[in-house]
């Protein structure tokens, strides 16, 4: 048994009140104090008398005060969290002080409410709700007060803060709490868990008008229209289940490798925060499934007090940032931090290329980089200057006669979506593949969507013939469709985007049919972006009428030309020069509509920003949510909606304290076409094609929903090649022609040499 007595404490009790009046407590009891930069808890006991040591969390009522008790609550989780896999004889608990500065004057009735305050604050959390809160009146007593708790410890048996394993209850609470109005409380949550006794019972009660009529008896209309929302959005796929025999499957897989893996995942102290959810241990991986990409920002957002956090979704740790200057950080590292693994993971995953093709791809080649990095440097010349002039007059000559069939009658109903992504994958694949272009074949564009719509599940890789079925036969239909264009030649009369492709692989020695694996992957570059992109711009644009008046006087003004035939004529040209506002609203729509997340992944451990150890093996996470709208970046209109925002290019750096104080064009600024050093190359044909296509169809038509309401539609959270929120359902609008420019003659030109736009990248 050990007789030695001694208090570990973190240096960051340094920098809290408290620790004035704590230090000469322990000072004058003599027990030696040793610092610790480990910072997860705030002091470590070793009493004499036990073979015991305690490691605790020092709470103060400030801590409890409206602003701290997140950051308190959160705290607590991790402290439980991260020393859940306690070595034997090791214990936790929550000492809770009376006051950070005047212990002496505090009485009775506060210390009871702090208390209270305390022990409701972390019964909301699944994690924390286990620890012993070890309360202590006066700082004299503080010794005492833990002494006695060890002596009850040493007497055992002592339960220790464990882990319920996910109950209904708690699967609902995170259903209800993480929905779209987050309106129940936790009663709430019980009435809920009293009337169904279980989600399926919900589920089911949730869509029916008996089921619903009795949530509303119980709990009002507002909750009840936040449940079915959510089921109706959530939870309710195509098959009409509540979960998905995928998802099931994915979940009982998850769990059976979680169980074995969790155990043996350690956090260091100098990783960042590791964040809980409210269901124990597959929280992240269950939100992440859900929501796809944007849980991430969420997150960021939700802990937005860390500058970077750490969340475990059991097989890897994801490290969200939302901080600009450690963005900068990683962007400096590129080489320990980088996304090279990404392109091999699309690779093996996306297009389900084998092995050995994926080793010849990764091999080096004469120009000292692999055959990965070749193909792609290999493509950006062919998104610039003449290449790029060729690709934008062809793919405007196919966008035209859409735009022309879209107010063929006087008044029509369609699905503005489906519309706008037919229209995009044609132009957008004849421009690259040319006339034998095999997304001509309607089979053929469905697979490709269905490939995308579908992709989450088929990346997991879990027998994706059977968990991701759509998706897997939509590749397969498509690499058949690619390979059979390259036999028959079609490549040799395609765009020089489309020649690079073929040639640099097949130099190389790949065979014809993993070039057509590749290719099918190609499309989520050329189309998955640029179809939900030019939806939300013309959405965003024409539900604003004022902003849609002036837009059409700037367009009509500056770039419509009206020929001596009667033909009225757009130059893609004069709307990149002449049509500012035009720019600066695409721009804005795209920098409030991304969910873009610039993904690396930590190939040797490596600190950033001097301040977090990043692990190797994990992944890092910089969401434009968090990142790409700071107040220090915008201004103080950084959440707004600010069609003209681009047209200044220094009002908001005015604003701005910052250094670096130029314009918007700064690292953390604008996400949405990528940070460097990864930054898209096909950002000049996109911009061309959706303003072409929004400048005419604004001008010529007007549009006007079904049912009256610009109510943004559900999106897709499984396309996950796409960071501009693609649709998950139709958006019908009824269709006009504007009355002055009824029965005219249309057309569009490209002026050479200028179909480059000036747009802000990261
Ligand atoms: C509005 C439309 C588009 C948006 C918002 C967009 C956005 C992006 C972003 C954010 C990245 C970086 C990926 C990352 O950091 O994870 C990227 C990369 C890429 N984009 Fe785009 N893109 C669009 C349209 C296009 C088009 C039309 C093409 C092809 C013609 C294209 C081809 C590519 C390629 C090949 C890459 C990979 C670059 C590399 O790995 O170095 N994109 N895009």
């Amino acid at each position: 048994m050990s007789t030695q007595q001694y208090i570990v404490f973190s240096s960051s009790l340094r920098h809290r009140s408290v620790w004035s009046v704590l230090s000469p407590v322990f000072e004058a009891a003599d027990i030696t104090l040793e610092e610790s930069l480990v910072n997860t808890h705030d002091l470590e006991f070793h009493l004499p008398d036990q073979d015991i040591s305690l490691r605790a969390i020092l709470v103060t009522p400030s801590c409890l005060e409206d602003a701290s008790r997140q950051v308190t609550l959160t705290r607590a989780e991790q402290f439980a969290t991260v020393n859940s896999s306690r070595v034997k004889n090791s214990h936790l608990a929550i000492v809770f002080l009376l006051s950070d500065k005047a212990f002496q004057t505090a009485r009775g009735r506060y210390r009871a409410d702090g208390l209270v305050s305390l022990q409701a604050l972390i019964f909301q959390s699944q994690s924390a709700s286990g620890l012993p809160i070890i309360p202590a009146a006066e700082p004299s007593t503080v010794l005492a007060s833990v002494q006695e708790h060890c002596n009850a410890l040493a007497r055992g048996p002592i339960s220790h803060p464990s882990f319920p394993p996910p109950s209904p209850l708690s699967l609902l609470e995170y259903v209800v709490t993480s929905g779209p109005s987050q309106l129940p409380a936790k009663h709430n949550l019980n009435v809920l868990s009293d009337l169904f006794p279980s989600l399926r019972a919900l589920s089911r009660a949730a869509t029916t008008p008996d089921g619903r009529q009795l949530i509303v008896d119980y709990l009002g209309e507002d909750l009840a229209d936040s449940i079915q929302a959510f089921w109706e959005q959530e939870w309710n796929l195509e098959s009409g289940t509540m979960l998905n025999y995928i998802h099931i499957f994915f979940l009982g897989f998850a769990a059976v490798l979680g169980l074995v893996v969790y155990r043996r995942r350690s956090h260091d102290a100098q990783e960042p925060p590791l964040v809980t959810s409210s269901i124990p241990i597959f929280g992240h991986l269950i939100g992440s499934l859900w929501y796809g990409i944007p849980y991430f920002g969420k997150q960021a957002e939700k802990y937005s007090m860390y500058p970077m956090i750490s969340l475990d979704l059991i097989v890897v740790k994801i490290y969200v940032i939302s901080s600009p200057s450690l963005m900068r950080s990683v962007q400096q590292n590129s080489k320990a931090l980088s996304f090279d693994p990404f392109i091999e993971f699309s690779a093996r995953r996306m297009a389900g290329l084998p092995a050995s093709t994926i080793d010849l791809l990764k091999s080096k080649q004469a120009s000292g980089n692999s055959l990965f990095s070749d193909i792609l440097h290999g493509m950006s010349p062919t998104l610039l200057g003449e290449p790029l002039d060729r690709m934008n007059e062809r793919m405007i000559r196919l966008l035209r006669p859409f735009i022309d069939g879209f107010g063929s009658s006087t008044s029509e109903t369609i699905d503005l979506y489906e519309w706008i992504r037919h229209a995009v994958t044609l132009a957008s694949t004849d421009s690259s593949y040319g006339d034998m272009n095999p997304y001509k074949d309607r089979k053929i564009e469905d697979s490709f969507w269905d490939f995308e719509s579908y992709l989450s599940p088929l990346i997991a890789n879990v027998l994706p013939w059977l968990t991701a079925r759509p998706a897997w036969k939509g590749r397969e239909k498509l690499a058949n469709a690619l390979e059979d264009y390259y036999h028959k030649g079609g490549h040799e009369n395609s765009s020089e985007l489309t020649l690079a492709r073929f040639k640099i692989p097949r130099d190389a020695g790949i065979t014809l049919r993993d070039i057509a694996r590749l290719e099918a992957t190609m499309a989520f570059g050329l189309l998955s972006n640029t179809v939900p992109a030019a939806f939300w711009v013309l959405f965003d644009i024409i539900s604003r009428d004022k902003l849609l008046e002036e837009i059409r006087e700037e367009v009509r003004q500056n770039a419509l030309h009206i020929l001596e035939d009667g033909t009225h004529m757009i130059d893609l040209a004069d709307l990149r020069d002449d049509c500012p506002l035009l720019i600066s609203t695409f721009q804005e729509i795209l920098r409030k509509r991304t969910s873009t997340s610039p993904t690396r992944f930590v190939t040797k451990e490596v600190m950033v920003g001097d301040r977090y150890l990043l692990k190797e093996g994990n992944v890092v996470m910089m969401p434009a949510i968090s990142i790409g709208r700071k107040p220090d970046v915008w201004g103080s209109t950084h959440d707004d909606f600010d069609a003209r925002r681009f047209m200044k290019t220094t009002t908001t750096a005015s604003e701005n304290q910052t250094e670096g104080k130029k314009d918007p064009r700064r690292v953390g600024g604008f996400m949405t076409f990528g940070v460097s050093p990864v930054i898209c190359p096909g950002r000049h044909f996109a911009s061309g094609e959706i303003l072409g296509l929004i400048a005419m169809t604004a001008l010529r038509f007007n549009l006007l929903p079904v049912g009256g309401i610009w109510k943004g539609p559900k999106t897709n959270a499984m396309a996950i090649a796409s960071i501009m929120n693609p649709l998950k359902e139709p958006f019908h609008v009824n269709v006009r022609p504007r009355k002055a420019f009824e029965g005219k003659r249309w057309d569009f030109s490209v002026t050479e040499g200028k179909s480059k736009y000036p747009l802000v990248i990261g």
